[in-house]
């Protein structure tokens, strides 16, 4: 066990900490700037970390630090063991690191494990020549004539393979064609991608979050897609059995560190039926996100079916969910609810009370909506600009940023923001901190077991336990008032989704895409 005393800040603290935890993504370019460069960074992110220990949150994911062309904005990563000097160097990390062990914060990085950037200097010496000693750490193939090696799409559109003038080979990348796929065939690859783990867990990082790496084991033959789904990228659907070994190797890494450093992973295939086995018997992924409800319309049905079908298949101790409204590559679930802040609000009490880790985006406590990008601004092959705009925190322009950031700000900036919502009682961001602080005094919120009750149409009803401590939330999806929600006496409303409701006896009647918490009276 290594490296007890970079986390003398987190004392006392409970094995499997990632269980009862909530974490906060944040999008390093858009959350604080603190050298007017336009671009946010590690010393902004710092000279925040108040406001984060404020909310209530347990740990900060950053997206891609790492020095990076920027192709796709740090997911394409050309050194995986520095800082890209757009968000500081090695020293401001280790402050930042410090500074919110310091709070009780903990971070976990972004991995990004299937692809470097084309300027990566592996990729670099494996193109140089196909006697390359690192030839084989990329997938490199033949063509057939002028075509390549199989029919595989990208996940930014166009053929997966580029060909490589110098050497006449085709090399696969499954996203943009600045981000050739490694090959974890080989025992090089795995063994430098091992390091780059360890480079940041000795540095003291609480763990990682492993962009798509439900990619990185391939089918060595590469198979062509089947005709019927050949225009899809296999992003959505790739499911190789090989990749589970290598998963256990990169768990094995992990579990020779102290302080449980956790690795949540990216698998973005469908049927939550097809993310179980990515944990493994608990030897794989501690966490899978489950998107489902990034995804749902805003009806009782649509929640109700997707809580009961996680609650079916991740039910076993190892298989511990993970839940997300919103992150860097979706709209943000106001944009997506028709700009509904009520929808939004009663969403955040689903979300903070649902068995599994929650992960915040961002902003989402502010209830900001995506961003409208002109033409002209938009800068991300993907299109996701709208959901990665800057936070603004201040209620004049410009809003707390020393000048201009990268991208436009959210609608209305002057009204939200955080030093607003800070100073209003019953704004969003109040809400996120009232069921944040209940959250973390709850156990049965925590860590109980869930139970869906039986509750109007419309509405949806469950029950969270613990020992003697029981909770019920309630949420009402439709336009008009619902009554006979939970008709027992004894309830009293301990969260609710605006200020005025809370404290109240329960009389069973829930306001229009109202949202509560009760407890026994
Ligand atoms: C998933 C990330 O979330 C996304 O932003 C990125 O474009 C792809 N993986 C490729 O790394």
């Amino acid at each position: 066990m290594r490296d007890g005393a970079v986390h003398a800040g987190l004392k006392d603290v409970e094995p499997a900490w990632w269980r009862s935890a909530v974490v906060y993504q944040i999008y390093p370019r858009s959350f604080a700037d603190s050298d007017g460069d336009g671009v946010g960074d590690l010393a902004g992110i710092g000279s925040r970390l108040d406001y984060l220990a404020a909310l209530g949150v347990d740990a900060v994911w950053l997206s891609p630090i790492y020095p990076s062309p920027m192709a796709d904005f740090g997911y394409d990563v050309s050194d995986y063991t520095d800082i890209d000097p757009v968000f500081g160097d090695l020293a401001a990390f280790d402050v930042l690191l410090a500074e919110a062990h310091a709070r009780g914060l903990r971070i976990i990085l972004d991995w990004v494990p299937n692809h470097t950037s084309s300027r990566h200097p592996w990729f670099l010496e494996s193109r140089s020549s196909r006697d390359s000693a690192k030839r084989d750490w990329y997938v490199w193939r033949d063509g057939h004539g002028d075509n390549p090696p199989n029919n595989w799409v990208s996940a930014f559109g166009g053929p997966a393979w580029t060909r490589d003038g110098a050497t006449g080979q085709w090399y696969l990348h499954l996203f943009l064609e600045e981000q050739p796929d490694l090959n974890w065939a080989n025992a090089g690859v795995v063994d430098a991608m091992h390091q780059t783990l360890r480079f940041w867990l000795d540095r003291g990082v609480d763990g990682f979050r492993a962009d798509v790496v439900h990619l990185i084991g391939k089918d060595e033959a590469l198979p062509d897609q089947p005709a019927e789904v050949a225009q899809l990228d296999i992003v959505g659907t790739h499911d190789y059995a090989g990749t589970h070994a290598l998963l256990r190797g990169i768990r094995a890494v992990l579990d020779d560190y102290d302080q449980e450093r956790v690795m949540v992973g990216e698998v973005t295939l469908s049927s939550p039926s097809k993310l179980v086995p990515y944990y493994g018997q608990g030897d794989e992924l501690h966490m899978v996100f489950n998107f489902a409800l990034m995804h749902l319309p805003w009806t009782a049905e649509a929640f109700a079916g997707a809580l009961d079908a996680a609650d079916g298949l991740l039910s076993s101790p190892v298989a511990w969910p993970c839940w997300v409204l919103s992150n860097h590559d979706q709209p943000r679930q106001r944009s997506r609810f028709s700009g509904s802040e009520e929808q939004a609000r009663a969403a955040a009490v689903l979300l903070l009370t649902l068995r599994g880790t929650p992960f915040l985006f961002a902003g989402e406590e502010l209830g900001l909506l995506d961003a409208d990008i002109p033409d002209a601004a938009r800068l991300d092959p993907g299109g996701r600009d709208g959901s990665r705009a800057p936070i603004p925190w201040d209620a004049a322009a410009p809003y707390g940023w020393p000048s201009r950031p990268w991208l436009p700000f959210p609608p209305e900036p002057g009204l939200r923001n955080a030093e607003t919502e800070s100073a209003d009682p019953d704004s969003m961001l109040q809400l996120y901190r009232r069921l944040l602080a209940l959250r973390k005094r709850s156990g049965a919120l925590q860590l109980g077991s869930w139970r869906r009750r039986d509750a109007p149409e419309g509405t949806l009803l469950y029950e969270r336990r613990r020992g003697d401590e029981l909770r019920l939330v309630a949420a009402n999806f439709t336009a008009a008032a619902v009554s006979g929600v939970e008709a027992s006496a004894g309830w009293r409303v301990e969260a609710a989704t605006h200020l005025d409701a809370e404290g109240r006896r329960w009389g069973g009647d829930l306001a229009a895409d109202q949202a509560v918490i009760l407890a026994r009276d």
